[in-house]
């Protein structure tokens, strides 16, 4: 049992005359604020609700302009009122930063723990009983349940839901899955320059996240499978009216957490971890779904060694066939039963006991779900593959990890030694992919450094290198790449990420020298570099790795205090001390 902090609301109750709900500690305070504060209320409208002594319920929005992803959660934030209203409580919607994964520079990973440290400190500082999260876009999510987890009121997420498919030439398509393989087949010359724009006018055709299970669509899994979100909220379409009925029933479902004192940590197990690790393998889930994983759990006070991701990934069958790993869409799988279905197959291997947001077991909840056969979600007994989506390597080239997918790598690459070509940085290999006298064949592994949480800075979406324009032209569609970066999760082939430690703190990666032999063994969970060590200790002596120090601001908090991958990209001084 873990113990809980002091926290500020801890201490704001035992001042408060009327301890049962957590805004009355602002409302009903005695002096000149409590009185001001309610007549900030009534200014607003809300005089009626105040009378009627309504629990309050924030409603934390990640909607932005400059996120597409999140763009109608404006709107899904109206149904999450009416829910809210019915329920007797007293709505009030506050916007928080958003990180739109296309347009934020260097990565809108850096911004992670930034929006979560706001959320929590919106969270704890507003007179709130409880909390609908509203997001979408990848790192929106991981940083408004890291931010609800540290805050500990209770609180329910709500995703925007998947785009819809959209159709090019007869083809069904999702983002971004497919702009990089035709991406590809432009670099290989087999579609024009119009054909891309013609793609481009198309490719998104309605709100929502991408359309497959890239990082978003696994981290709305996440919360499905930790239990702070209502069942069917990983796949209904954005699009669909029915994420509007959720989102009104989530703002009816808050209002019980409240009055049950239901609030993260209480949800938020050792076992309930345990299941969402298993789900992140059994859907084929995107590698940051790892790093994500381990900062959210960080911030319950529960460590998660890489180690016991590749442990349940041996014992956990891939059930789902959609992009990147298989062939379909976010459609289509909730057309089947979503994630209930998938929770209903792993049932038997699953901790069926933890709790939901609504007080039901896992059991309980999957326990009527029926799932016909199809191809899209394969029962236990007909897997995919007997392994799950994402294994764990280590050896000298990745002393403390490295995570490949492997269900959207090639097979034949799996067990493979060859001849590094390295790049310095994501620069170098911009400048350096596509040119004719790059001496680089086939049976080569790529290999880029400085492109982790500190040299990148924020550990971009690097990882997907390029197969080198000449390669691609005589038909190469795949090769062995190696970094310090993290791959989208939309991304697919034989690619190696996350090695840690990294370059910028003198990792082995930064070691490596073109024409090294370096060896990778998926089955044996190996990555190593056939040098000695002596001599990788002496050209780690003699390299000259370095790091830009910012020195001011958000980015000089940042490189401070950024923890490698295997620890989830968290700040150390976020992961809480439950024992003081
Ligand atoms: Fe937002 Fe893919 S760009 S989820």
């Amino acid at each position: 049992m873990l113990n809980r902090p002091k926290s500020r609301l801890n201490n704001l109750l035992m001042t408060s005359h009327k301890p049962t709900r957590r805004s009355s500690a602002w409302l009903d305070s005695p002096d000149l604020y409590g009185w001001l504060r309610r007549a900030a209320l009534k200014s607003e409208g809300f005089s009626k609700q105040l009378s009627e002594n309504r629990p309050i319920i924030g409603i934390c929005n990640t909607w932005s302009e400059l996120t597409h992803c999140n763009i109608h959660l404006r709107d899904l934030a109206e149904s999450v009122k009416q829910g809210v209203e019915s329920a007797g409580g007293l709505p009030l919607e506050f916007p928080v930063m958003s990180l739109g994964e296309y347009n934020m520079v260097p990565t809108a990973m850096m911004y992670r723990n930034l929006l979560s440290m706001e959320v929590e400190e919106s969270i704890l500082a507003n007179p709130l009983d409880g909390v609908v999260l509203l997001a979408g876009c990848d790192k929106t999510t991981p940083a408004l349940l890291m931010g609800a987890t540290s805050a500990n009121i209770p609180a329910i997420l709500v995703t925007g839901g998947p785009q819809l498919k959209s159709v090019w030439r007869g083809e069904e398509l999702g983002t971004c899955t497919d702009c990089r393989r035709y991406q590809q087949e432009l670099r290989s010359g087999n579609i024009t320059n119009q054909d891309w724009e013609d793609l481009q006018n198309v490719i998104i055709n309605s709100p929502g996240h991408c359309g497959v299970m890239g990082t978003a669509s696994t981290m709305a899994a996440i919360g499905e499978a930790l239990g702070i979100a209502l069942p069917g909220n990983t796949s209904i379409p954005a699009a669909h009216p029915e994420r509007h009925t959720l989102a009104r029933k989530s703002g009816e479902t808050i209002i019980d957490m409240v009055n049950h004192n239901i609030y993260p940590r209480k949800i938020l197990t050792e076992n309930s971890f345990i299941n969402a690790i298993r789900v992140i393998h059994a859907i084929g889930g995107s590698t940051n779904a790892i790093v994500h994983l381990i900062a959210i759990a960080g911030r319950a006070g529960i460590n998660l060694p890489l180690s016991i991701f590749d442990k349940l990934s041996k014992t956990t069958p891939l059930l789902v066939n959609l992009k990147p790993s298989g062939k379909y869409l976010m459609e289509d799988f909730h057309k089947v039963g979503g994630l209930q279905a998938v929770l209903s197959q792993l049932n038997p291997i699953l901790n069926s006991n933890v709790e939901n947001i609504s007080g039901k077991t896992l059991d309980e909840t999957v326990s009527d779900v029926a799932v016909e056969k199809n191809d899209v979600i394969h029962n236990l007994n007909n897997p995919i593959s007997m392994e799950g989506g994402l294994a764990v390597l280590h050896g000298s080239l990745a002393p403390n990890g490295a995570i490949i997918k492997q269900t959207a790598a090639s097979p034949n690459l799996l067990n493979h030694q060859g001849r590094a070509v390295v790049f310095e940085n994501h620069e170098d290999m911009e400048n350096r992919i596509d040119d004719p006298r790059l001496d680089v064949c086939p049976k080569d592994i790529l290999v880029m450094r400085n492109s982790g949480p500190i040299g990148g800075p924020g550990m971009p979406e690097w990882g997907l290198i390029p197969i080198p324009k000449k390669l691609a032209k005589s038909g190469v569609k795949d090769m062995v790449r190696i970094s310090d970066a993290r791959i989208s999760g939309t991304a697919f082939g034989t690619v190696v990420v996350h090695v840690t430690p990294e370059s910028a703190i003198g990792g082995p990666i930064a070691a490596v020298q073109n024409g090294d032999l370096i060896s990778i063994d998926v089955s044996e969970r190996k990555l190593d570099i056939l040098v000695s060590h002596s001599e990788i200790k002496r050209r780690l002596k003699e390299s000259k790795y370095s790091v830009q120090t910012p020195n001011r601001g958000y980015q000089w908090l940042y490189s401070r205090h950024i923890l490698q991958a295997d620890k989830g990209c968290d700040f150390d001084f976020l992961i809480p001390d439950y024992e003081n």
